[in-house]
């Protein structure tokens, strides 16, 4: 995981780092650190914890180099610590490093043998030592660095910098992403094109296996075999503004609030708005011909995928397989070599995601992309690529980004559904109508902000809640769950509620909040049975239903959010957000960092 950055500049470049590394704390906020040339000597300043750690550090002993590297880290190996903290150097090179090297142990070894002094508990130190071990032979910096990348397994992006090399950056990608920025007299590395947006928009990426040489005239690029190769430059749309809070305490209240106009944005991509049909989407497989979709993802989007399961199944009559990335990659599944399979992910970049991908892609499977990040490394893989229009997602927790996710998964299901011929005119027009009132509906639940507030206290003292749905309040149930423990630490678990007999209900008592979601859909008198199963064991229920949810519930109820009333096959894009309140209000109570939770990070680019 982790962010880096390179800025080869014409004045101090300490300050740019930061700036940098400010859009790059989404991937990890342990530790910082930068490294520069000052007078020619590499001279390093690294702290602790997050960002604001390194800028009050720097504020005290400034950096003048014109040239430097900088990290922000989520840890793997080795705590997160100032002596674990990234630049790692030696006294000839000083290296930043986002991945994992899995053969550290005996290079470590290795070169401990050979007399290196290894000082920290991370596997990004043996890059720095095995360059240093080629430099000590007599190879020079680009020589050292062409010979040290075979010997390193695992993912890595590299920004090296070498003692008493002024104009030279090294950079290399395996696994994980990594950006050159072209400036005026300046060139930048990057981990994405959102850190270099403040200072350029002309922006190459790296192919799996490059490197890249980097002095202020330009980038000479090489492919794995060490051959010169040439890069495409493009224009990145990344924003140059760094992204603000506005009015509110956290970029995730932000983001929450963002909804209604992201998610009818997205629609609109999707959905003819004057003639309120779906657009038909670009299959890179002819869906008639389609026997099944399988669907991998991680996280938040996996629970996009799994709510968008029943969608496809339904409208579309197909079957649907779907995985967490980080299974589907290694369990070695018989991939359909004439279907599809749809990944998910904000950022385009989860390690374990692009591997499924990838495995599925080797496997002769088309992908369909949906992601929030069109310049990432799954948009660019991708056969048809299904964009999300969230718009640049900070909080670390997921909530606009799901939304749309959500969004492009009914449109989508929708228009799969005509084209096999499942879906009539007039169900499809049924839907559509439903989908483009979702903005509208995520506006009022919003309005519920203050009722949430009020059950967010006396959820803050809970020990553990139980969220239970049924259909596709299920995986909503699930998301809820996961959003609650990442942000409060409370212990949550999401159930299916037709489930609770089988086990869960021996958890319940008069300390154990049960958060139904229930939406007026055909199971929700099932639902209401199994409420009244937790009320009879004297449980502390929330319900979230529509107006008359209360009254037809008929048991003593903790709390009631009412939502407003719609159709019900979209409900829980509509019903995230009340979801997505209660755990932002909870951890805000509790004093928790809603947007940088402990030990988490944005974008998970280790596996
Ligand atoms: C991390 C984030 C989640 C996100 C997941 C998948 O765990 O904290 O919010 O859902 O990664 O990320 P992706 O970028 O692939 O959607």
């Amino acid at each position: 995981m982790c962010g880096i950055v390179g800025i080869l500049g014409t004045g101090p470049v300490a300050g740019q780092i930061v700036d940098a590394l400010k859009r790059l704390e989404y991937r990890g906020y342990d530790s910082a650190g930068i490294a520069t040339l000052e007078a020619g000597r590499l001279t390093r300043r690294r702290a602790e914890g997050k960002l604001r750690n390194l800028e009050t550090r720097l504020a005290a002993a400034p950096l003048e180099g014109a040239i430097g590297i900088g990290h922000t880290r989520w840890a793997t190996h080795g705590k997160p610590s100032e002596a674990n903290a990234h630049p790692h150097a030696s006294e000839k090179l000083a290296v930043v490093h986002n991945g994992i090297i899995e053969n550290f142990k005996a290079l470590r070894e290795e070169l401990s043998a050979k007399g290196h002094k290894l000082e920290t508990e991370t596997d990004s130190e043996v890059a720095a030592f095995l360059v240093t071990d080629e430099l000590a032979a007599g190879k020079s910096p680009i020589e050292a660095v062409a010979a040290a990348l075979p010997r390193m397994r695992g993912a890595y992006a590299l920004a090296y910098l070498f003692d008493g090399e002024d104009n030279l950056l090294i950079g290399a990608r395996r696994g994980a992403p990594l950006a050159v920025g072209y400036g005026q007299g300046e060139m930048y590395l990057g981990s994405d094109a959102l850190a270099l947006a403040p200072f350029t928009d002309l922006i190459a990426y790296l192919e799996e296996g490059d490197w890249v040489v980097l002095t202020r005239e330009g980038a000479v690029f090489h492919d794995a075999t060490g051959k010169v190769v040439t890069r495409r430059k493009i224009r990145s749309p990344a924003g140059g503004l760094l992204i603000e809070k506005g009015n509110y305490r956290h970029f995730m209240a932000k983001e929450i609030h963002e909804q209604p106009e992201v998610v009818g944005h997205t629609l609109a991509h999707y959905i003819d708005m004057s003639e309120q049909r779906v657009r038909p989407f670009a299959w890179p497989v002819d869906p008639a011909k389609l026997s099944r979709i399988t669907i991998c993802a991680c996280g938040t989007a996996y629970m996009a995928g799994l709510i968008g399961k029943y969608w496809i199944e339904r409208f579309a009559r197909l079957p649907v397989e779907i995985d967490v990335a980080s299974e589907y990659r290694y369990r070695e599944a018989p991939v359909d070599a004439s279907g599809v399979t749809i990944v998910i992910s904000q950022s385009g970049e989860t390690a374990d995601t692009l591997a499924s991908l990838r495995y599925a892609k080797e496997n002769g499977s088309k992908i369909v992309g949906i992601v929030n990040v069109p310049t990432s490394s799954i948009s660019r893989l991708s056969d048809s690529l299904a964009p999300t229009l969230a718009g640049p997602e900070i909080g670390v927790a997921s909530t606009k980004a799901f939304t749309c996710q959500l969004a492009v998964m009914a449109a989508i299901a929708i228009s799969l559904g005509q084209a096999r011929g499942t879906l009539d005119e007039a169900s499809a027009a049924a839907l559509v109508a439903e989908l483009v009132a979702i903005p509208g509906l995520i506006a009022q639940a919003l309005k519920l902000e203050p009722a949430v507030e009020a059950i967010a206290h006396s959820l803050a003292k809970a020990r553990d809640v139980l969220y239970l749905g049924r259909g596709t309040a299920y995986p909503l149930a699930l998301e809820g769950a996961l959003k609650l423990k990442e942000l409060s630490y409370i212990h949550a678990e999401g159930y299916a509620a037709g489930e609770l007999k089988h086990g869960p209900i021996a958890l319940i008592d008069e300390a154990m909040p049960v958060i139904v979601i229930a939406p007026r859909d055909p199971v929700f008198e099932k639902t209401v049975s199994n409420m009244q199963e937790v009320a009879a064991r004297g449980g502390r229920i929330i319900l979230i239903g529509d107006k008359s949810a209360a009254e037809e519930a008929a048991v003593g109820l903790a709390h009631f959010l009412a939502m407003p009333e719609m159709g019900h096959e979209f409900a829980p894009i509509v019903y995230a957000a009340t979801v997505q309140m209660i755990a932002y209000h909870t951890a805000v109570i509790m004093g928790k960092d809603a947007d940088q939770p402990r030990n988490l990070a944005k974008s998970v680019t280790v596996e």
